[in-house]
């Protein structure tokens, strides 16, 4: 038996910021993380001396690989000018931001720290795409895995095919999922593909003319998501657009004591619940449609926040694949297994159903640089919740709002919730 964990103090987020996500050539993840630090300080509305940051939480996969930079946590330190706070890099595959966020939750309920930073960064751009894919591989088993020729698209598609064998899926549900995280990627300016699938085939058509190439056919956005030379096979039945893609990209958040809270902002958001979970590797599990971590994780994340999945407004969750999001959604609980794919299908999960999941536009068109993705979703559910997410803002009040950030295969997997008082 393990203990059941709770928060002895309240925590509680009164800043938060993110860079523009998408490919930067004359960026590193330390400039990103600059650009999402500043935009965190001055969305402190009350102000704040960063000065009072006791402690710091790194949330980052690779760099080593990425950019040739390990260790890189201090170096985060120095280019916010906070150099000797402690800084601790965390590195949990994808969900090293979401990890490092619930490391610094940990530290400020402890009562040690009154003023946390937890960032997550990435800058995956650098390499060619082959090598992006053998750097992300080093978070699969490699004793068994990786031998096996897996590589995370591959990983994705066994999830898909043994779903689709389950339940009836089709690659046309998935492709649902597609169109609404893009719907919503083309409301959220930071998001590396700012466009509807519409828009994109509008864009296609109008480079063709004007560089005076074939023009392409499409009539529906179904043409062209079924057009191979468009929408390529990645690992069937996983397409182009049924992947996240590679992106550089950082995020940023504050957190101190829930009592301290009102002295910075009369808008913060609490985080009432926090699990983390990790798993076996995918060779060993008895079923590939679910992930046992993020059950695991939602479990003690529910327990502890008091509340239960029909209690959520909204949830960000990890789409690196869009068999992932639809998994993910019965793993909290919002669908009974086998429903979820047909729930975006029915609008349920859109930004204006009863259940909206990633309004952000998710990984696949906000962007998916790993290690900052965990932190970039409570960007969004702290813009959601205070009512500042513009165009894609929800309607009505987001009291209660859910992340879930998945590393690797669900080896790990790190759930949070947010209640606005
Ligand atoms: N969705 C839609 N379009 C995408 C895309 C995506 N995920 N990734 C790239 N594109 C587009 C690019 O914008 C580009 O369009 P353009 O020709 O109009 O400029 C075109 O596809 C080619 O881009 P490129 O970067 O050369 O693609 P690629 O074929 O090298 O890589 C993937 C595509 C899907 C293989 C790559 O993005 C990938 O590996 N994604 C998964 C990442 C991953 O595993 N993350 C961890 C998950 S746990």
């Amino acid at each position: 038996m393990t203990k059941r964990p709770s928060l002895p103090h309240g925590v509680a987020v009164v800043g938060a910021g993110m860079s523009k996500f998408g490919s930067f050539p004359e960026k590193s993840s330390r400039d990103l993380f600059v650009e999402a630090y500043l935009e965190m300080l001055k969305s402190i509305d009350k102000g704040f001396d960063p000065e009072a940051i006791d402690s710091i939480y790194a949330g980052n996969y690779s760099s080593d690989l990425f950019e040739g930079q390990g260790h890189t946590a201090p170096l985060i330190a120095e280019a916010a000018g906070l150099t000797p706070r402690p800084a601790v890099r965390v590195e949990d595959a994808c969900a090293s931001g979401g990890v490092a966020f619930r490391q610094g939750v940990i530290a400020v309920a402890s009562g040690m720290f009154d003023a946390v930073l937890v960032t997550g960064y990435e800058k995956m751009t650098n390499l060619p795409t082959s090598q992006v894919t053998d750097a992300l591989a080093t978070a699969g088993d490699t004793l068994f895995e990786i031998p096996a020729g897996f590589t995370f698209p591959g990983f994705y598609a066994a999830i898909a095919t043994a779903y689709m064998h389950k339940y009836g899926m089709t690659p046309e549900h998935l492709m649902k999922v597609t169109l609404k995280n893009h719907e919503n990627g083309a409301l959220n300016p930071k998001a590396q593909f700012n466009v509807t699938i519409p828009g994109w085939m509008k864009g296609r058509v109008e480079a063709a003319i004007k560089k005076g190439k074939p023009v392409p056919t499409w009539q529906t956005v179904w043409d062209f998501l079924h057009d191979d030379a468009a929408n390529p096979m990645i690992a069937w039945p996983l397409r182009l657009f049924d992947c996240s893609p590679v992106t550089d990209g950082a995020a940023a958040v504050l957190l101190v004591p829930a009592e301290r809270a009102h002295e910075y902002t009369d808008s913060p958001i609490y985080l009432t619940g926090t699990g983390l979970a990790s798993d076996v590797a995918l060779h060993s599990r008895a079923d590939l449609t679910t992930l046992s971590a993020a059950k695991n994780a939602a479990h003690t994340a529910y327990e502890m926040a008091g509340v239960g999945p029909q209690d959520i407004r909204i949830a960000e969750v990890h789409d690196c694949f869009t068999i992932a999001e639809v998994v993910a959604s019965e793993d909290l609980g919002f669908f009974a297994p086998g429903e979820g794919y047909k729930m975006a299908d029915e609008g349920v999960t859109s930004r204006l159903g009863p259940k909206p999941i990633n309004t952000s536009g998710g990984l696949k068109a906000k962007g998916h640089p790993v290690g900052a993705s965990g932190v970039a979703q409570i960007y969004e559910v702290w813009k959601q919740m205070r009512g500042e997410a513009g165009e894609r803002q929800v309607p009505g009040d987001v009291p209660l709002a859910l992340t879930h950030n998945v590393g690797a295969t669900g080896t790990t997997c790190v759930v949070n919730i947010f209640e606005r008082r």
